[in-house]
């Protein structure tokens, strides 16, 4: 009989590792794939454009949840994903991804209706439950029946908190596969020319963690620090929604805007922002996925947080965790070539999806 996988896709970063799994059972003849998109991310370029840029379909259910305090948005996808299970379809195997707000939601009405649930991207950490995603992180692998894992860090930090040999997998880190799947693509965007940048003369920035750009301090040392670091390199910022929000209730936006150096422009779909990165001089963040990305293409990221629950980007890598006071700092370090070169971790070669696959059909669905 063909069984039924979900595949929960809610939030831009999610949108590239649902993707290649999509496409590795969109055409088995042992089961059929549905996407259900919880609607946590809805502008055009926060979602429908990447979902166009990853040749993925209309989700199969959408859950139209949208913005909202972290209980709403938790709460709203809890009931709209258990309705789908219980009057429209239970799958046999659901698959949540990463740690954002629904993921958790759907693990737990997964979960509670004894309904298989895997975490793909399980066990990282960062150590700071300040971030509502180490919540959602450590909530969603406590209650997942299959635990994925990306890192060797991962599994330790799985085994550690007790959680049974038998349901941790490393399968290795899926956000490669997606770029792999899309590289012609991608090198044929050519974004730096787009911008009027030269490949290896700019600098890509993108910042929305709560904790760099929800307080006015923070964000204008931030702002700061980016004036000066367009005196030696242009800079083109992918501004994301909240921090958008914040540089205009701060009025700093016309500060870095009107700097002849620096680009502010809405956040760029999935193929034209990795071209961007992969001809960045160096990379300015504070996402999860771009430390990951900048490590594989062995571009110098300069991660504006305390801490990772990526660390392997840090010790194989070429990121390092930079206080926002010290950007400045570790730039001219990045242009003295005073960097580490990294390496590609293990598994993180392109084949995930496949892994995946061969588990789901000869393991955890076999009948
Ligand atoms: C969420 C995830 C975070 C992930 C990030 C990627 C949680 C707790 N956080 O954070 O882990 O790294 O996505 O972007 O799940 N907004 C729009 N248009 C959109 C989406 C959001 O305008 O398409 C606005 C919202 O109204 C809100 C703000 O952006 O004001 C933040 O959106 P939200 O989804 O709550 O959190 P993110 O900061 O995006």
């Amino acid at each position: 009989m063909t069984k039924t996988i979900h595949l929960i896709a809610a939030a831009r970063p999610n949108f590239m590792k649902i993707a290649p799994l999509y496409h590795a059972l969109k055409d088995q003849d042992w089961c059929q794939v549905k996407i259900i998109h919880t609607g946590q991310h809805y502008d055009a370029n926060m979602s429908d454009n990447i979902f166009a840029d990853l040749s993925l379909p209309q989700p199969h259910f959408h859950l139209g949840v949208g913005s909202g305090t972290h209980a709403e948005q938790t709460g709203n996808v809890m009931i709209a994903y258990e309705k789908i299970c219980l009057e429209e379809e239970r799958p046999d195997l659901l698959v949540v991804v990463g740690d954002v707000n629904s993921t958790a939601a759907c693990a737990m009405v997964g979960t509670k209706l004894h309904i298989p649930t895997a975490h793909l991207e399980a066990g990282l950490r960062s150590g700071d439950r300040r971030m509502p995603e180490e919540i959602n992180r450590l909530v969603t692998d406590a209650i997942c029946d299959y635990l994925w894992t990306p890192s060797p860090d991962a599994d330790e930090n799985l085994r550690r908190e007790g959680h049974p040999e038998s349901r941790i997998q490393r399968l290795g880190n899926i956000m490669m596969d997606s770029f792999e799947m899309l590289r012609e693509r991608i090198v044929a965007e050519d974004s730096p020319t787009k911008f009027g940048l030269t490949p290896q003369k700019y600098a890509a920035v993108t910042l929305h963690r709560p904790s760099n750009v929800d307080e006015a301090d923070t964000l204008s040392t931030l702002v700061d620090q980016l004036l000066k670091v367009a005196e030696k390199l242009p800079i083109l910022f992918a501004v994301h929604p909240r921090t958008r929000g914040s540089l205009n209730n701060f009025s700093l936006w016309d500060t870095l805007n009107n700097h002849p150096n620096i680009q502010l422009v809405d956040p760029v779909s999935y193929a034209p922002f990795m071209s961007l990165v992969m001809n960045a001089r160096l990379i300015i963040t504070d996402s999860g996925g771009i430390q990951e990305e900048s490590t594989y293409l062995g571009i110098p990221c300069l991660t504006l947080r305390e801490n990772t629950e990526r660390p392997i980007t840090v010790t194989e890598g070429t990121n390092r965790l930079v206080n926002p006071s010290a950007l400045l700092e570790h730039v001219d370090l990045v242009l003295d070539g005073k960097w580490n070169e990294g390496q590609k971790p293990d598994y993180w070669d392109g084949q995930t999806a496949i892994r995946i696959r061969e588990l789901i059909k000869n393991d955890i669905l076999a009948s």
